[in-house]
């Protein structure tokens, strides 16, 4: 039983013998506790101005009289502040119980029990032919950690990189491809050699006028799927994957689907024909749109004159396929925000089309721009950062700050490893998703800052405690945990299954980062005030059990961003 659970059932119970008339549904429950922002306000309040309806009483006599009633052992005051109950523990008695808590459930901790929904998560998404850049950075590490904090609390969770591998470039793409290229340089090549054949496809369609021609006929031939055109745009895709693998791989990253936008070319006749029968589909210039204009948006585009779909139409016939084959209660759309307005007009088009669960199951998870040194990235002016050489450089920088820190480590190749990416990642996830990021190699890979590589360290700091104790027999004296350093290392540990839930409820990775970053310094605080090998041996054990609890709490808020921790670096 977490903490929060047993101040619940201990406050249900004050609450009852107080009010012996209060219904059972009004009695605390776990999710109205608070956490005083200030420990001196308690370990915990109750508010009771909900209360005050069914009792007609004022909060604060209310919360007198609870506070009065609330008397177990390991209460050490409970009083009434201004309508809340504070309720303060011995700190002992609070030690232990947060103490036996985490290292009972381990990586377990702050889990809840499977609950029966689905998650849809649609994160990466990258786009074909393309490579993985800075910007594709967040989608794919919001995306990543979004699903671990889901599964960690009971959801199903099922990852979807909708992949962007419909559209006439790919036409133009082949047509370069059968001019000037072959599978030997393109292999050889990549995805890099599939960008210069699309750039000279535009160098060149101007002095050549049955260039842009091919193209057409070549993007025909795939939406036919005519087996030549079939063949080559299937190696292309299969090449971008190849590339992008190697940076999932990196990070640890999987998908349960690569179903993105060629995969609903079927399956948009339904769409369509659902559209027009339910009278929402205009004519406007030869091409058919959705009007919301009494929604104060432009209209959604759903066919183009030429009879080709559009971006939204495939989106349109994702949602209804992913709701038919995942029943899902949630589905994220991990996106930047320059596509706000899409998904606001899609959700708006499936509520029109009657699908309630639109409004209330569907949300763009939107985030901001990632800028480089300072530098915003645009792929107009070459300026683009790719993601798999700025892991390569983050790795590179780890592995010299290690060298010249700890040069006797074994397998300082995977140290590194562990802290580059860690580094690129914590600062992706650090603050709020919608802020801009602007990201520094200096303050990422800062081994003092509020950086991945500072909490990582922390937590190898903890393992080198760890290792070094040895086992002295002794049962532990939590009387050693009352010092301020060690209770604020209590608080945060006991309050961290909250940063995991509301980590959720506002999908905002950022809450579970910043947790576990205020464990880290607020161990490292305790640690350089206080001695934890002593010479007492039950108070030693004590110490060492907060130092393991941290050490558990550390690793599992890293696991759940999707950060490694090293034991030794
Ligand atoms: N491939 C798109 C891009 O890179 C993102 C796709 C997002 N997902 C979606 N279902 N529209 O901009």
């Amino acid at each position: 039983m977490d903490m929060r659970q047993s101040v619940a059932e201990l406050l249900r119970e004050a609450a009852r013998a107080a009010f012996p008339q209060l219904p059972e549904a009004e009695l605390p429950q776990p999710a109205m506790l608070e956490v005083p922002p200030d420990s001196e306000l308690g370990d915990f309040a109750f508010p009771c101005f909900r209360l005050s309806k069914a009792l007609r009483m004022a909060p604060p006599a209310i919360a007198q009289q609870i506070a009065g009633a609330a008397n177990r052992p390991e209460v050490a005051s409970a009083q009434n502040v201004g309508g809340y109950v504070n309720l303060f523990f011995h700190r002992a008695n609070f030690a232990q119980n947060v103490l036996e808590d985490v290292l009972a459930r381990g990586r377990d901790y702050g889990r809840e029990p499977e609950n029966g929904r689905t998650v849809v998560l649609d994160y990466s998404s990258i786009n074909i032919a393309k490579r993985f850049h800075i910007g594709h950075l967040s989608t794919t590490m919001l995306g990543n950690s979004l699903k671990r904090i889901y599964a960690h609390l009971g959801w199903r969770t099922v990852g979807i990189n909708h992949l962007g591998d419909w559209g006439t470039q790919f036409g133009k793409m082949i047509a370069a491809f059968k001019r000037w290229g072959d599978w030997e340089m393109v292999e050889k090549g990549g995805v890099d050699a599939l960008t210069a054949l699309y750039v000279r496809f535009h160098q060149e369609e101007e002095g050549d006028p049955c260039l842009l021609e091919e193209g057409r006929a070549w993007f025909r031939r795939i939406e036919e799927g005519d087996p030549e055109a079939a063949e080559i745009f299937g190696r292309f895709k299969e090449l971008t994957l190849k590339d992008a693998q190697k940076v999932y791989d990196l990070l640890g990253i999987t998908f349960d689907s690569y179903n993105g936008e060629a995969f609903f070319n079927d399956k948009m006749g339904r769409v369509i024909d659902e559209l027009r029968e339910k009278g929402l589909l205009e004519e406007s210039e030869g091409a058919f749109v959705v009007d919301l204009e009494a929604y104060k948006m432009p209209p959604c585009l759903i066919l183009k004159s030429d009879g080709a779909t559009l971006y939204a139409t495939r989106d349109l016939a994702a949602a209804l396929w992913r709701k038919d084959t995942y029943h899902f209660d949630k589905c994220l759309y991990v996106v930047a925000y320059q596509q706000n307005l899409h998904f606001r007009q899609v959700f708006k088009v499936l509520e029109l089309m009657g699908y309630g669960w639109a409004k209330d199951q569907m949300e763009h998870v939107a985030f901001g721009m990632v800028s480089y040194e300072g530098q915003a990235m645009s792929t107009r002016e070459g300026n683009v950062v790719h993601l798999d050489e700025l892991l390569a450089r983050a790795q590179e920088k780890a592995l010299s700050v290690i060298e010249e820190k700890s040069p006797g480590l074994p397998g300082k190749a995977d140290a590194a490893r562990a802290v580059g990416v860690g580094a690129v990642i914590f600062t992706t996830l650090l603050n709020s998703r919608i802020k801009d990021i602007d990201f520094w190699w200096d303050r990422a890979l800062n081994f003092d800052g509020d950086t991945g590589p500072y909490v990582q360290y922390t937590h190898a700091r903890c393992c080198s405690v760890l290792r070094k104790a040895e086992d002295n027999g002794a049962a532990p004296d939590y009387r050693a945990l009352t010092d301020d350093e060690a209770q604020a290392v209590l608080r945060l540990l006991s309050r961290f299954p909250e940063a995991i839930r509301q980590a959720q409820k506002d999908n905002e990775p950022s809450a579970v980062t910043r947790a576990t970053l205020d464990v880290a310094k607020a161990f490292n605080k305790y640690y350089y005030e206080r001695r934890i090998l002593d010479a007492d041996a039950p108070g030693t054990k004590a110490r060492l059990a907060l130092t393991r609890a941290v050490r558990n709490v550390i690793e599992l808020g890293l696991s759940l961003i999707g950060v490694k921790a090293p034991e030794q670096m």
